[in-house]
């Protein structure tokens, strides 16, 4: 059966810890260059590549989750600057893919669209100044996912984005990176509060499945460890809000632009958005 959900209630928590983003650190496996060397980039070190070798003997179709979770990152985005009419959008975890981006995809369809990133590695930022330069509905910043009020309070995002207006804030595939013990909900809920009516939220995420178990072991080398959830749990995230149809699903059974094949299925990542009535 295609799990399939709204979102059920739950207790929102509170606040975050403070998190300095991290220097530049080339012996430790970077999630971030991990994801782009399993999207073919060549973005990333042999540290990186020798750890997402071994996840992707453990975990053969991790690829295929990549290439999934980016595909629903895509369709969402253009779901959001044009059936939704959003014009500004707040991704935290940029990552370091160059092509369709999330201003690239916006802008396409609106071309005054404002984005504004966040992310806690110095290369993702590093590639994304360097991407964003001569696009002035833009900005890079250094920021942790753990640290929700220094990113929302920071003069530069709010220099380009208006909290007042409906907004899009992109959680996608990043939070399988907090543990529990770092109060994730407490982190989308710090969102959600800021967010005006009309707003939406985004979230993708890795399932616990019994196969990425093996996978998981090998995160604990990297910036940031691997933490799966159920269904339920990825689905708690969107706690009051709306979920747009079809719900929470498989990435690639969003909103697909053609047919869903069987191979698809096996892609053990949940993602949906939500609306704030
Ligand atoms: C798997 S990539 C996802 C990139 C993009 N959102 C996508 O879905 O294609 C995860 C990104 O999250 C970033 N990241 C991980 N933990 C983070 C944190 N605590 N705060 C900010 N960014 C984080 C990594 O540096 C990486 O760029």
């Amino acid at each position: 059966m295609m799990p399939r959900m709204d979102a059920p209630e739950r207790d929102p928590g509170q606040g975050s810890q403070s998190v300095v983003p991290g220097h530049l650190d080339l012996s430790t496996p970077s999630v971030a260059r991990m994801y782009d060397y399993y999207l073919g980039g060549k973005d990333n070190l042999p540290v990186d590549r020798e750890c997402a070798e071994e996840v992707i003997r453990k975990t053969p179709h991790v690829r295929l989750m990549a290439r999934s979770n980016r595909d629903f990152l895509g369709r969402a985005v253009r779901f959001l600057a044009g059936e939704c009419g959003i014009t500004q959008f707040l991704d935290i975890e940029t990552g370091l893919p160059t092509q369709s981006n999330v201003h690239q995809v916006a802008q396409e369809i609106n071309p005054r669209a404002r984005v504004v990133y966040v992310d806690n590695d110095p290369l993702v930022l590093a590639h994304a100044r360097a991407l964003l330069a001569d696009n002035p509905n833009t900005h890079a910043m250094a920021g942790d996912l753990r640290e929700p009020l220094h990113i929302l309070g920071d003069p530069h995002v709010r220099g380009v984005l208006i909290f007042g207006e409906p907004v899009a804030v992109l959680l996608c595939a990043v939070l399988h990176f907090i543990r529990d013990s770092e109060d994730p909900y407490g982190i989308v809920d710090t969102f959600i509060r800021a967010m005006a009516p009309g707003s939406y939220l985004l979230v993708s995420h890795a399932e616990q499945r019994r196969a990425l178990m093996p996978a998981r072991a090998a995160y604990d080398r990297a910036n940031a460890p691997a933490v799966l959830r159920t269904l339920v749990e990825i689905a708690s995230f969107f706690y009051g809000l709306r979920l747009v149809e079809p719900g929470v699903v498989y990435v690639p059974l969003w909103r697909p632009d053609g047919p869903v094949y069987t191979d698809d299925l096996r892609v053990p990542v949940l993602g949906g958005i939500g609306r704030k009535p």
